[in-house]
C-alpha cells in the first residue's frame, strides 16, 4: 500500500468508527408541544423498567417487548443506595449495572429517561438514600439543608485540604450533588446521552417534591431552585424535568403524575404536557389485596391525554417486576412489584393489557403527523362529550370522547356520526375513521396459569425425601459478640443503620419467691413497628405485625414467670423502611417503649422501659454467612423441626424443567427471607393475609379509578409465590435456604411454572377493523369490518383446539364464556376450521361470515382457543 492508500485506509477507518456517533449526536430540546430531538418534535410512549427489579438476564427481552408493544422510551429510576452502599463505596455490578442496561436499551432503539432523583420514592427502601446519608451530622434531606447538599465537614475539609489537597471534592461537593454528577459523569464517559449519540433523551431531578414541599416550610423553595440549577450545571445535553412541581425553575419542565392527567398544563408555555407517571396498577403491601387496573380505562386516561395537548407519557410501571432481598421500601411493601403491568412479573406479556395499549400506541402514531403540527382545537359537544381536533392543511386528526360514566351515545362529528361508548375516546386519524376505541378491545386475552411442579426429583420438587432438609436454630436473645448493653430502650434504625431487619433487646429480671412467679402476668410492649416476637424464658410467647397505613406494634402477652431468674428476649423487625411523606427519613422503627409486666403482685405494674437492655444488631446466622447454604453446621440427622420459630432451612433441588418462568410457593411456610444460590429473592410472608371485602373480579372500568378501586384476592395471602429468576438456577444441586422467623412446614414448599392457558378473543360487530388494516393510501382498508384475530403466544405453537366459541350474544371472560340467548350453530364449525392447525387465524366477525341468528341484534364472537 502506497503512503497514500494508507492514509485514505486510516481516514476511512477514522470516520467508520467515529463519524456514526457524529451522526446520531441528537439534539433535544422542547417547545409547548413537545420534545424536540434532530429538529423535530415528537410523539412518544414511554414504559418504566427499574433494572435492579429483573436480572440482566431479563433485560433484552423486556426491551423488546416493550418496543414491540409500541414504547419509544424507557424510562428508570437511578437507585441511590443501590450504587453506594457505604459512602465512597460503588457497586454497578449485575441488577446494578446502570450502564448495561441503558446501552440494552440503546442497543433495541429505543430512547431513555434517566431519573437520577437521587431521592425517588419508588417503593424502595428508605426511597432510594443510603441509610449512611442519615447518620451525617445535621443532615436534613430534601430541604435546604447544607450538609444535605453541602458537606458539614467543613473542619474536616479543612484538615484535609491540610493533609491532602485532592479530598477537597470528598467534603466539600454536596452528596445530593455528588451523586448526581456521579451518575451524569458515568452517562457522559459512555456517550450515553442523545447528546453525545446516545439514547438518552431526558433527565429528571427530585421526586415529587410539590406533594410535600409545604412541611419544609422557607426552606423548600430555595431548595427546589438549588436543584434545578445544580442539575442544568452538570450540562447533560438533554431536557431535565422534576415531576410535581408546579414551581419548577425554568429550564427544568414540570410533569404531572398520576392515573389521569389531562388536565395537566405545565407551569410555563414554552413547556409541553409530559405524563412522568401514569399507573398501571398499583403496588401489593403485605396485609393488602392485589390491586388491578382495567385496560379499558388505562387507554381512556392515556387516549385523552394525547387528545388534550400532551405528547410524552410513561407508563409506571411498563414492567414492575421483583423487589428482591430487602430492597423493597414501605414498610410492608410486597416482595412482587407486578403491578398490573403489560409486562408481568416474570416478563411475560400480559394480555389484553398489553395488546391494547399497542393498538392504542398504533393509533396515536398514525396521529401523530397532526399532533406535532398544532394544538388542537377542542369544543364540547355537550359536558361529557369533547372534541379535539389537530387540524392543518395538510394533516387531520380527531380524538371523540365520552366521558360519560354510563351513558352511551351517538354523535354528530363532520357529518358522520359515531357511536361512543361511555367513558372511552375513539381516535380518528384521517378525522373521518375510527382507528381505535379505547372501550372496545381487538386484543386477544391470555389466561397464565401457575403449574406447580409434580413432587418427581427430576421436575425440581423439594418434597422429595431424598432431597431432605437440613437446619440450624437461630439462638434466642444475644448471641453474638458484638452485643452491647445500655439502659432504656434504643430506637431500631439508628441503631441498626439497616445492616438487617432484625434487633435484639434482651433482659432479665428476678422474681422472688411471693413475687408473683408462677401466676399469668401480662407483657406489654410498645413497638414503632414493624413486627416482633416475644420470648420468654426462651420459648416464644407472643408477637404482633404492624401494617401498611399503622406500623406500630402495642401488644398483650399473657407470660408465665418463674421464680428466680427470668429472660425477656424481643426479637424486633423492620419489613422495608419508609419510602415517602415529609420528613420520611426521620421515622423510626423498633421497641421504643413501654415495656411493662402488669399484673404482678396483686395488680402492680413493673416498667422495664429504663432498665439496663442488652441489644444485638442482626442474627448470628447472618453473621456467619448461612444463606449462601457453604457455611454452618446443618444438621440434618435428628427430625425435620417443623413450626419452630427462628430455624434455618437448607435443602438442594434440581430446577424445574423447561424455560417457563419458576416460582417458589412459600405456602406453609410463616415469615422470613429466601436465598437461591445465595442470591435473596426477597422476604416471604404467605401467613399476611387480605381483608375478606373489597374485591370484585369484574370491576367496571368507567368512571374515574383510584387505587382500591379494583382489587382481586381478598380473604387469601398476598403473596405465596415468589419469582426465582431462570438465570439464578443451574439443572441441579441449587441451593434453597431460609431463614423462617413464625415457625413453617418447609415440606410443603413446591415450585410452579408460570405458563399461558388458554388464548381468547371477544369482538363484536362493533369493534373496529384491527388496525393493521389500516392504510392511510385506501379508503377500503379503514372502512373494512371487525375481525377476530388468535395468535399463538410462543413460536412453534399451533391452535390445538376451540374450547369455546359462539356468535350472537355470548357473555362472560376468558375461561368463563358462556353462550347468550342470541347464538349461531356454525360458529364452533366455522372456528375450528379457520383456526385448528394454524399458529394464528382471522376470522371476520359478520353475518357473511356466521349467518344471522338474531335479526337487529348487535352480535359478538366470542373464542376460547388453546396452543400447542
Ligand atoms: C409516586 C412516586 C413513585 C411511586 C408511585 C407509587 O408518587 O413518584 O416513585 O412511589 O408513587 O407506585
Amino acid at each position: 500500500m502506497s503512503v497514500k492508500k494508507v492514509d485514505q485506509f486510516i481516514f476511512l477507518w477514522f470516520l467508520a468508527i467515529y463519524a456514526p456517533a457524529a451522526t446520531f449526536c441528537a439534539n433535544v430540546t422542547y417547545d409547548h408541544r413537545a420534545l424536540i430531538i434532530d429538529g423535530n418534535r415528537r410523539v412518544l410512549i414511554s414504559g418504566s423498567i427499574h433494572y435492579p427489579r429483573s436480572t440482566p438476564e431479563m433485560w433484552p427481552d423486556l426491551i423488546q417487548r416493550s418496543k414491540d408493544g409500541g414504547v419509544d422510551v424507557i424510562e428508570t429510576y437511578v437507585f441511590w443506595n443501590l450504587h453506594e452502599p457505604i459512602r465512597g463505596q460503588y457497586n454497578f455490578e449485575g441488577r446494578g449495572d446502570l450502564v448495561k442496561f441503558v446501552k440494552e436499551v440503546a442497543a433495541a432503539g429505543l430512547y431513555v429517561h434517566l431519573r437520577i432523583g437521587p431521592y425517588v420514592c419508588a417503593e424502595w427502601n428508605y426511597g432510594g438514600f443510603p441509610i449512611w446519608l442519615h447518620f451525617i451530622p445535621g443532615i436534613k434531606f430534601r430541604t435546604d439543608n447544607e450538609p444535605f447538599k453541602v458537606s458539614p465537614y467543613i473542619y474536616i475539609y479543612l484538615i484535609h485540604v491540610i493533609s491532602n489537597n485532592n479530598s477537597k471534592n470528598l467534603f466539600l461537593q454536596a452528596e445530593m450533588k455528588r451523586f448526581t454528577a456521579k451518575i451524569v459523569n458515568m452517562m457522559k464517559q459512555e456517550s450515553l446521552y442523545a447528546s453525545q449519540g446516545g439514547p438518552i433523551i431526558l433527565s429528571q431531578i427530585e421526586n415529587e417534591y410539590g406533594d410535600v414541599d409545604w412541611a419544609y416550610g422557607p426552606a423548600a423553595k430555595p431548595y427546589i431552585k438549588w436543584a434545578a440549577s445544580m442539575a442544568t450545571s452538570l450540562d447533560t445535553g438533554v431536557p431535565w424535568v422534576m415531576c410535581m412541581q408546579a414551581d419548577a425553575p425554568n429550564p427544568i419542565i414540570d410533569t404531572c403524575n398520576g392515573f389521569y392527567c389531562d388536565q395537566f398544563t405545565p407551569n410555563s408555555n414554552a413547556k409541553p404536557k409530559i405524563w412522568t407517571e401514569g399507573y398501571n396498577g398499583w403496588f401489593l403491601y403485605y396485609g393488602g389485596a392485589v390491586p388491578y387496573r382495567p385496560v379499558e380505562d388505562l387507554a381512556f386516561a392515556v387516549a385523552r391525554f394525547y387528545q388534550l395537548g400532551g405528547t410524552f407519557m410513561n407508563y409506571y410501571m411498563y414492567h414492575g417486576g421483583t423487589n428482591f432481598g430487602r430492597t423493597t421500601g414501605g414498610p410492608f411493601v410486597a416482595t412482587s412489584y407486578d403491578y398490573d403491568a403489560p409486562l408481568d412479573e416474570y416478563g411475560i406479556i400480559r394480555q389484553p393489557k398489553w395488546g391494547h395499549l399497542k393498538d392504542l400506541h398504533d393509533s396515536i402514531k398514525l396521529c401523530e403527523e397532526a399532533l406535532i403540527a398544532t394544538d388542537p382545537a377542542v369544543t364540547s359537544l355537550d359536558p361529557n362529550i369533547e372534541v379535539a381536533v389537530y387540524k392543518t392543511d395538510n394533516v387531520c386528526a380527531a380524538f371523540l370522547a365520552n366521558i360519560n360514566t354510563t351513558i352511551d351515545v351517538t354523535v354528530n362529528f363532520s357529518g358522520n356520526s359515531y357511536r361512543l361508548p361511555a367513558w372511552s375516546v375513539s381516535i380518528l386519524p384521517d378525522c373521518k375513521n375510527v382507528v381505535f376505541n379505547t372501550a372496545k378491545i381487538n386484543s386477544a386475552s391470555t389466561v397464565s396459569i401457575f403449574r406447580a411442579e409434580s413432587l418427581k426429583q427430576d421436575v425440581g420438587s423439594l418434597e422429595n425425601d431424598s432431597l431432605g432438609w437440613s437446619w440450624i436454630s437461630e439462638p434466642i436473645g444475644i448471641s453474638k459478640n458484638d452485643s452491647f448493653s445500655k439502659f432504656g430502650l434504643l430506637e431500631q434504625i439508628n441503631t441498626t443503620a439497616d445492616r438487617s431487619d432484625y434487633f435484639w433487646y434482651s433482659l432479665s429480671i428476678d422474681l422472688e419467691d411471693g413475687d408473683d412467679a408462677g401466676s399469668q402476668t401480662v407483657l406489654h410492649i410498645e413497638s414503632l413497628g414493624h413486627a416482633l416476637y416475644a420470648f420468654i424464658n426462651g420459648k416464644l410467647a407472643g408477637g404482633g405485625t404492624g401494617n401498611s397505613t399503622n406500623a406500630t406494634v402495642n401488644v398483650d402477652i399473657p407470660v408465665t414467670l418463674v421464680t428466680g431468674k427470668n429472660t425477656i428476649d424481643l426479637l424486633s423487625l423492620t419489613v422495608g423502611l419508609q419510602n415517602f411523606g415529609a420528613f420520611f427519613d426521620t421515622w423510626g422503627a423498633g421497641i421504643t417503649g413501654p415495656v411493662t409486666l402488669k399484673g404482678l403482685k396483686n395488680g402492680s405494674t413493673i416498667d422495664l422501659s429504663s432498665q439496663q437492655w442488652t441489644y444485638q444488631v442482626g442474627l448470628l446466622g447472618e453473621d456467619l454467612g448461612l444463606s449462601s447454604g457453604n457455611a454452618g453446621q446443618w444438621n440434618s440427622q435428628s427430625t425435620l423441626p417443623k413450626n419452630q420459630s427462628l430455624t434455618w432451612y437448607k435443602t438442594n433441588f434440581v430446577a424445574p424443567s423447561g424455560n417457563d418462568p419458576v416460582a417458589i410457593d412459600f405456602t406453609g411456610m410463616g415469615k422470613g427471607e429466601a436465598w437461591v444460590n445465595g442470591q435473596s429473592i426477597g422476604r416471604y410472608w404467605p401467613t399476611y393475609v387480605s381483608p375478606n371485602s373489597g374485591c370484585t373480579n369484574s370491576c367496571d372500568y368507567r368512571g374515574y379509578y383510584y387505587q382500591s378501586k379494583c382489587l382481586r384476592n381478598c380473604g387469601k395471602p398476598s403473596q405465596t409465590l415468589y419469582h426465582v429468576p431462570r438465570s439464578w438456577l443451574k439443572s441441579d444441586n441449587n441451593t434453597l435456604v431460609l431463614f423462617e422467623e413464625s415457625g413453617g412446614d418447609p415440606a410443603k414448599i413446591s415450585f410452579a411454572t408460570k405458563q399461558i392457558g388458554s388464548v381468547c378473543s371477544y369482538i363484536s360487530e362493533s369493534h373496529p377493523p384491527p388496525i393493521d388494516l389500516w392504510n392511510s393510501d385506501t379508503e377500503s382498508g379503514r372502512k373494512a369490518g371487525p375481525v377476530l384475530s388468535l395468535d399463538c403466544p410462543y413460536p412453534n405453537q399451533v391452535i390445538s383446539s376451540i374450547k369455546f366459541a359462539s356468535f350472537g350474544t355470548p357473555y362472560g371472560t376468558c375461561g368463563n364464556f358462556n353462550h347468550g340467548s342470541c347464538s349461531s350453530n356454525s360458529a364452533l364449525y366455522i372456528v375450528q376450521k379457520a383456526c385448528i392447525g394454524s399458529s394464528s387465524c382471522n376470522i371476520n366477525v359478520s353475518v357473511n361470515t356466521f349467518g344471522d341468528p338474531c335479526k337487529g341484534v348487535t352480535k359478538s364472537l366470542a373464542v376460547e382457543a388453546s396452543c400447542m
